[in-house]
């Protein structure tokens, strides 16, 4: 600066105090939400704005000129440990990636890569950024010893048992112990796939626990839990990404890493490796596409450079490599007004706020309503009538009202009041002891609690009824021409011939897809009939298991609880279903109807494997040890990652070691991969 007011020494020194200032508060505020995110995994800022706080605070640190604190947010990559698990110290740190979020910024990171880099030819990988948390994991002489979260880089928490609980995770590398270091880290993500974290917050809601704001810090809270058992049964799953200590020298490319974790037994990403800059904006842009399609969450994609020796010359800054970034895709927030709060009521009867809005576009979809979850959640976030409130979509999750935004001297309304009555049938609204969610005390009488039920069993993934949409069940409920989701298989259709919207042809249609619905799979069915805590994936487990709809029925609560993430209070909640008078008669009403699902293939329930508990341990020649686990689950064996009195079979590849020696120790059955192959119907 060279003249002017603004160059007196005065000013100077007041600029510069108010610089420090603000970057005091920046350092605070970040501190908070680093805490908030990495220990309570319940962060009330997002991504999008939390990087434009560090970056602000970054751009002041640069221009303040001064050395940088150590403890500052900028030098730092997450938070301390908390209290909960045991420290565990990573033989290397865990870096962080530096973002960019417009193309601009990726050419400028690759102008840089190729400034550092001389005239060496670049070749980038691509690989998509998991929206999850990063692990470490130790291997000694190719056995897991500990799995430690990032915490702040150099310390984590040690979370070991809960990272066994996880079956993509191998408790032993698929490698000669000769050939791998005596010490060896992977890293990678832990994540939380949608259908798990939608089941999870289903369940978090109607038990009226928290509910997780999204699949990332879903996956957090369930990997930082004191039983393991918990962990279990949340559905995680991994795939890894790199190496940290005894990685150096397995590897010339960031492709060949993850080749080769692949052989390790590792699931992996899709990758691409693209020559230039501009190759790169085009696989953002196809990725921009693919992302909806795909069953986990994305935040952006990471762009590598591929040679290690490039790596290694281009080095690291304070956070995060020079060799790598994240090219974020844009927020899935919008900030919109809520026009109304109103209450749905669900087909198992509770009511739920929901807040009607004034139309937004989120993540490239228009928005108009938002979850929000239960009183307690309501009463949290403190949502009014007339409220600015931020949305957010995570994939194709509900759209939530993530908090209210700072809207200054306007008089807010009064906070909603809760319904004393179901607004739909008018029944009284009863809170169950333990239960934050409200219900309709109007069980089957109450038409809205019918509608939702309906819903749920013609949906795509239950019965698949096409053409039965929500308006034409409206009709049906209201007219009294369908009181259990039995009704739809003896509808009068002269009844709805002239029906607005209603043709021959749309009859004809419909006809057929009730008639083709008779036969879904035993898993879609038992999915349909909507018994509380059984979705999609318990559903799969239990058609599995019990092969037929008889056999489920009949169950008792032991032997439910013997099905993989089965625990006590689903087991009770399907007892429960069975149970009921009303439930058994509408089963009979649907089995005399014809509905009969298709029950698992004879030769599948027969399987020698059905039910049985089998241990993977060696090289396999004909399959990775993923694909075995994945076959064996489809037959309906139970693939386990350690060996135990429980163990029916272990299955010896070559080069078996410690479990082999176990399952002898044991007396468990050992077989070798030609008996796998023959039992697994493979030539
Ligand atoms: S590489 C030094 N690759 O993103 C490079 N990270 O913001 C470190 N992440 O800590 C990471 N997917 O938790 C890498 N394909 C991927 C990733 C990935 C997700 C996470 C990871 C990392 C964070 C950085």
């Amino acid at each position: 600066m060279s003249h002017g007011a603004q160059s007196s020494p005065d000013n100077h020194a007041g600029d510069q105090a108010t610089l420090i200032s603000r970057i005091e508060t920046l350092r605070t505020e970040l501190k908070e939400h680093n805490y908030r995110y990495y220990v309570l995994n319940a962060p009330l800022i997002s991504d999008a704005e939390y990087d434009r706080l560090l970056r602000e605070l970054q751009m002041l640190e640069d221009r303040l000129g001064m050395p940088v604190p150590a403890d500052s947010p900028t030098q730092i990559v997450g938070a301390p440990p908390s209290q909960a698990f045991e420290s565990c110290r990573h033989g290397q740190p865990l870096l962080s990636l530096a973002n960019a979020f417009d193309a601009d910024e990726v050419r400028e990171f690759d102008r840089r890569v190729r400034e550092l880099a001389g005239d060496a030819d670049i070749r980038y990988i691509a690989e998509p950024k998991i929206d999850g948390l990063a692990i470490n994991l130790r291997y000694e002489k190719g056995v897991l010893t500990t799995a430690a979260t990032r915490g702040d880089g150099q310390t984590g928490e040690n979370v070991t048992d809960n990272i066994r609980t996880i079956r993509d995770i191998p408790w032993h590398l698929q490698a000669a112990a000769g050939d791998i270091p005596r010490v060896l880290e992977i890293r990678g993500e832990v994540y939380m796939p949608k259908q798990a974290f939608a089941e999870l917050n289903e369940q978090q809601q109607a038990n009226g626990e928290k509910v997780f704001a999204n699949p990332r810090n879903a996956a957090a809270g369930s990997l930082r839990q004191l039983d393991p058992k918990i962990t279990a049964r949340r559905g995680l799953r991994f795939f890894a990404y790199g190496t940290g200590l005894g990685g150096d020298g397995l590897a010339e490319t960031q492709h060949e890493v993850l080749d080769m974790l692949r052989t390790f037994g590792f699931p992996i990403q899709d990758y691409a490796l693209l020559d230039d800059v501009e190759g790169l904006l085009a696989h953002y842009q196809d990725w921009l596409e693919r992302r909806p399609v795909l069953d986990y969450e994305i935040d952006g994609l990471v762009y590598k450079v591929d040679a290690i020796v490039l790596q290694q010359q281009l080095g690291h800054v304070a956070r995060s490599p020079r060799w790598a970034v994240a090219h974020k895709f844009p927020a899935e927030e919008a900030q919109t007004v809520v026009e109304r709060i109103i209450w749905q009521v669900g087909r198992t009867g509770v009511i739920t706020p929901v807040a009607e809005m004034k139309p937004v576009p989120v993540g490239g979809v228009m928005v108009s309503r938002a979850t929000l979850h239960n009183v307690n959640e309501l009463g949290r976030k403190d949502v009014r009538e007339g409220d600015a409130v931020i949305v957010r979509r995570a994939g194709d999750v509900i759209p939530e009202i993530v908090r209210v935004a700072p809207m200054q001297g306007r008089r807010r309304a009064a906070r909603p009041e809760m319904p004393a009555h179901c607004p739909e049938c008018g029944a009284a609204v009863v809170q169950l002891e333990g239960e934050v969610a409200i219900r309709c005390s109007g069980g089957l009488s109450c038409p809205a609690q019918l509608k939702e039920r309906m819903r749920h069993f013609v949906s795509r993934s239950a019965m698949d009824i096409e053409g039965l949409g929500e308006k034409l069940i409206a009709r049906l409920v209201d007219e009294s021409l369908v009181h259990s989701v039995a009704d739809i298989y003896t509808l009068d259709f002269a009844r709805i011939e002239d029906w607005p919207g209603i043709g021959s042809k749309k009859i004809a249609n419909l006809r057929a897809a009730i008639e083709a619905s008779k036969s879904r799979p035993l898993a879609r069915f038992i999915y349909a009939l909507g018994i509380r805590h059984v979705g999609q994936a318990t559903a799969n487990a239990l058609a599995v298991h019990f092969g037929s709809l008889a056999t489920l029925a009949a169950a008792d609560e032991a032997s439910l609880q013997a099905v993989p993430d089965v625990g006590p209070e689903v087991a009770a909640s399907i007892r429960n279903f069975f149970a009921e008078a009303h439930n058994r008669e509408v089963l009979q009403r649907l089995h005399d109807a014809g509905v009969v699902p298709q029950e698992m293939e004879k030769a599948e329930a027969d399987h020698p494997l059905a039910g049985k508990t089998v241990v993977l341990t060696g090289t396999l020649e004909h399959m990775t040890r993923q694909e075995a686990q994945e076959r064996l689950r489809h037959i309906g064996a139970r693939p386990s990652g350690s060996v135990s009195a429980k163990t029916d079979y272990v299955v010896a590849g070559a080069h078996a070691g410690s479990k082999l020696a176990r399952a002898r120790e044991l007396g468990v059955r050992i077989v070798n991969e030609a008996q796998l192959l023959d039992w697994l119907g493979i030539e």
